[in-house]
């Protein structure tokens, strides 16, 4: 069977060999032109005058636009209409698009795009948490507040309190591919656009809104995205309604692509939160009451931004059970970047929040952090019945309005529980016990090179939370020689989701794998999908493309049944061949004989999760259709002159389920932890009093490099099964390993500790000169 196999990427060698074609290398016809935005100076403001002559007179210049030159909407919000696509006279932050230039080439529409004179009347921006919370500019009328149990009462009644804050920085997504958009006009006013998206409808959608024509005029491919790390899944709108415009305008070609410091300028990012908790615990670390605070900083527009803190909040238990919990989610509005999906979309976050609690009550209990979050993890689900978790408490607050045992503070049983096992095990291979003796042993030791070692776990909700995006959509055709055309409606960006798709596909039809065509994402093949995201492309794509051959191989079975005087039970796909009874031939003969006796080899399929409820204005219900787990170590070594760190080695250990490949399934862990590792660390945003961002390149923003890589790193998938029926029973891979990444920065606040008795309250991202003002904050305490 093809599936649970460490298969390699389908387009490895075309990425390597630098075959594999993006966007931005598909061949365009003669005449083709090229757009550019002209970009705000300013942070927040209205345009007093716009002089644009000098730039529809530059060289190559065919067509400049204006908010006044778009036909119908101008709007590229992927929620509420408050994204226009370019400026109708104020600024909200600094690198809106302002005009668009269409010339003969990139240069010339870039070069053009500069020699705009145009003038403001200025406002003074809202860039900060702090300016935002003291204008009160929020996104939704007050904050969202979730609470379970009475965390006040237990906050009073507990036998140890403590307060504290982290803030933790946003990220820039850094796809290797920067946005991209090809727009072909095609007869009759319809268009075809060519999109590095993970949201091909909505590009349809956008498009067609902004042409003013129905959605069967538009139809959107998307082959690959060299990646897209959620900053894919809206922030695409723009260039592909402004080169669709533009090409309905024109009758030309448009493509546009933005470089790297455009990019970096333009577009949203992760959201930088601040979050704040007083919690109270008893002597063993057990949590009794818990109160968060989360401020999010979502930038000039709504964008996902009340989903991804939605997230936030649904991540603040993390793997805990926290019986009295009280949490203030504010999204506020600041004169920013429209901050967007980033893997994790507001889990890592939430999660962060908690973890940081627990680093924290551990240090105020002088205890080792990795017991203080065993006491406090949900129980492991063992045929049913719940063993009783550790209590140590004497001091219970009052169980009556307290949260059910092993139930998420938004009411959602954790019936899949494995953290207790995984972390166990993890433990065990990664020597977690002996090393943190030695990491001891040598701090006494060394004055100089201290070193730090932390176990954190993961658990992450699968699903969207918009239930009705939790479906899926697939069409496949068997042709007469036995081949497999195979389209979903998910989206490739180096995940792999593709080559597992195509492993089910080949699975189902008992066939291999080279019998099986992957193709380029396409509205108008698959319609209404849902982006390509919350980690479920595999879970919902792969049941739809499951669906869809099942369908076919039912009508094939009951057709050779009958012409073999056998039955359709009869009839088992496998190896290549098709056997009724006992006569068998080859899977291409078999398609060949239902074609000529005129079965039809082509069908759709659709998937939609079962049983998910979800209230967001009250936070309860079932959300999520299972979690996904996984525990990480990472031990670093800090330099306590300069701050300077290192990740010296890395054991991960993660739940993929019963995994479709695990080849794939290892690739993602690695990827993701180095990412989330990378966005504690070295990766920081600056903005600077203006709102200009002034970290817009890679050689003033820092991504872990090939060299940043821990030099041990041993990572491993948990044995499991879903406990839900997925596709064979696997899981979700894409963003929960990403907070394994956090482990990074626990090691790091555990080095810093063992500088000095005070807590060392270590910011994220944990930069070296965070490190080491931390070290000296510690030192002088
Ligand atoms: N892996 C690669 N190589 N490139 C990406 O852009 N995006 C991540 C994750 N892994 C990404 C990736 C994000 S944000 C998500 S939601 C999932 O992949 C989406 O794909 P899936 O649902 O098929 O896992
Ligand atoms: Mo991923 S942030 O859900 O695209």
């Amino acid at each position: 069977m093809s599936v649970a196999k460490p298969i390699p990427h389908d387009s490895a060698a075309l990425h390597v060999t630098g075959h594999a074609r993006y966007v931005d290398d598909i061949p365009l016809p003669q005449g083709a032109l090229h757009l550019a935005f002209g970009l705000s100076t300013i942070a927040h403001g209205d345009i007093k005058s716009m002089d644009l002559s000098a730039v529809r007179a530059a060289d190559g210049v065919v067509l400049v636009m204006t908010a006044e030159d778009l036909p119908f909407e101008n709007d590229v919000s992927p929620s509420i209409h408050d994204e226009p696509l370019l400026s109708t006279g104020s600024v909200h932050y600094m690198g809106q698009p302002l005009f668009a230039v269409a010339a003969t080439s990139h240069l010339a529409a870039r070069k053009a795009a500069r020699l705009a004179e145009i003038t403001y009347v200025e406002k003074g921006p809202i860039l900060t948490i702090d300016e935002a919370i003291k204008a009160g500019s929020h996104f939704e009328e007050g904050p969202r507040i979730w609470t379970v149990g009475d965390a006040a009462k237990a906050l009073e009644a507990a036998p140890n309190r403590l307060q504290g804050e982290i803030e933790m920085g946003g990220q820039e997504h850094f796809y290797l591919e920067g946005q991209a958009a090809v727009s072909l006009p095609q007869e009759n006013g319809d268009m075809l656009v060519h999109s590095s998206t993970q949201h091909p409808t909505e590009i349809q959608h956008k498009v067609a809104d902004a042409l003013g024509i129905p959605m069967h005029g538009v139809r959107v491919e998307t082959r690959r995205m060299g990646g897209g790390f959620g900053g894919k899944e809206s922030q695409g709108n723009a260039l592909a309604v402004a080169t669709a415009i533009v090409a309905s305008k024109t009758g030309r070609a448009c493509k546009m692509r933005y470089d790297r410091d455009d990019d970096m300028v333009i577009t949203g990012k992760r959201h930088d939160f601040r979050i704040s908790y007083d919690v109270g615990y008893d002597d063993s670390g057990r949590v009794l009451g818990i109160d968060f605070l989360q401020l999010a900083r979502c930038g000039w527009a709504q964008d996902l931004s009340l989903p991804v803190a939605d997230r936030a909040m649904l991540h603040s238990d993390n793997a805990y059970q926290l019986d009295h919990m009280r949490i203030e989610s504010h999204r506020l509005k600041t004169n920013t970047q429209s901050a967007t999906a980033f893997r994790g979309f507001g889990g890592p976050q939430g999660m962060l929040g908690i973890e940081r609690v627990m680093d924290h009550v551990a240090h105020a209990l002088g205890k080792d952090p990795l017991k203080v979050r065993q006491v406090n993890y949900y129980d492991d689900q063992s045929g049913g019945a719940l063993p009783p978790r550790v209590d140590a408490s004497a001091d219970t607050p009052p169980q009556s309005i307290s949260a059910k045992k092993n139930t998420t503070h938004y009411g959602q049983e954790v019936v899949d529980f494995v953290l207790n096992d995984l972390t166990e095990k993890l433990a065990g291979s990664s020597d977690y016990a002996a090393r943190r003796a030695a990491v001891a042993k040598w701090n006494a030791e060394n004055p100089i090179l201290k070193k730090g070692i932390a176990l954190t776990p993961v658990k992450f909700g699968i699903s969207f939370t918009l239930t009705h995006l939790n479906q899926a959509g697939a069409l496949v055709h068997v042709y007469q020689d036995g081949s497999v055309q195979m389209n979903h409606g998910g989206t490739e960006m180096g995940q792999g989701l593709n080559q597992k798709v195509a492993q089910v596909a080949a699975a189902r039809f008992g066939i291999s794998l080279d019998a099986v065509r992957i193709t380029a994402t396409d509205t108008a093949k698959v319609p209404n999908t849902s982006a390509t995201a919350a980690s479920s492309g595999s879970d919902l794509n792969g049941m739809a493309v499951r669906n869809a051959c099942d369908t076919i191989k039912a009508r094939m079975a009951e057709f050779l049944g009958e012409y073999h005087q056998s039955s359709a039970d009869h009839v088992m796909f496998d190896d290549g061949v098709v056997r009724i009874g006992d006569s068998e031939m080859s899977f291409a003969a078999a398609a060949k004989l239902c074609y000529e006796n005129r079965i039809s080899l082509s069908a759709t399929g659709f998937y939609k999760t079962p049983d998910l409820k979800w209230d967001r204005i009250k936070g309860q219900g079932r959300p999520f259709y299972y979690f996904a787990y996984g525990a990480a170590v990472t031990e670093v070594v800090i330099d306590t002159l300069t701050g300077e760190n290192r990740i010296l080695r890395t054991d991960l250990l993660h739940d993929a389920g019963s995994s479709l490949n695990q080849a794939l399934d290892i690739g993602q862990v690695e990827g993701a932890y180095v990412q989330g590792a990378g966005w504690l660390t070295t990766e920081e945003l600056v903005w600077d009093d203006k709102g200009a961002l002034r970290t817009h390149a890679p050689s003033t923003y820092k991504i872990p490099a090939c060299s940043d890589r821990p030099p041990i790193f041993n990572v491993d998938l948990y044995e499991n099964q879903n406990a839900e029926d997925t596709i064979y029973r696997s899981k979700a891979v894409g963003e929960p390993p990403f907070m394994l990444g956090i482990s990074a920065l626990m090691a790091l606040s555990d080095a810093v500790a063992s500088c000095g008795s005070a807590y060392p309250d270590l910011q994220a991202p944990a930069t070296a000169e965070r490190v080491l003002q931390a070290v000296q904050r510690v030192q002088n305490a």
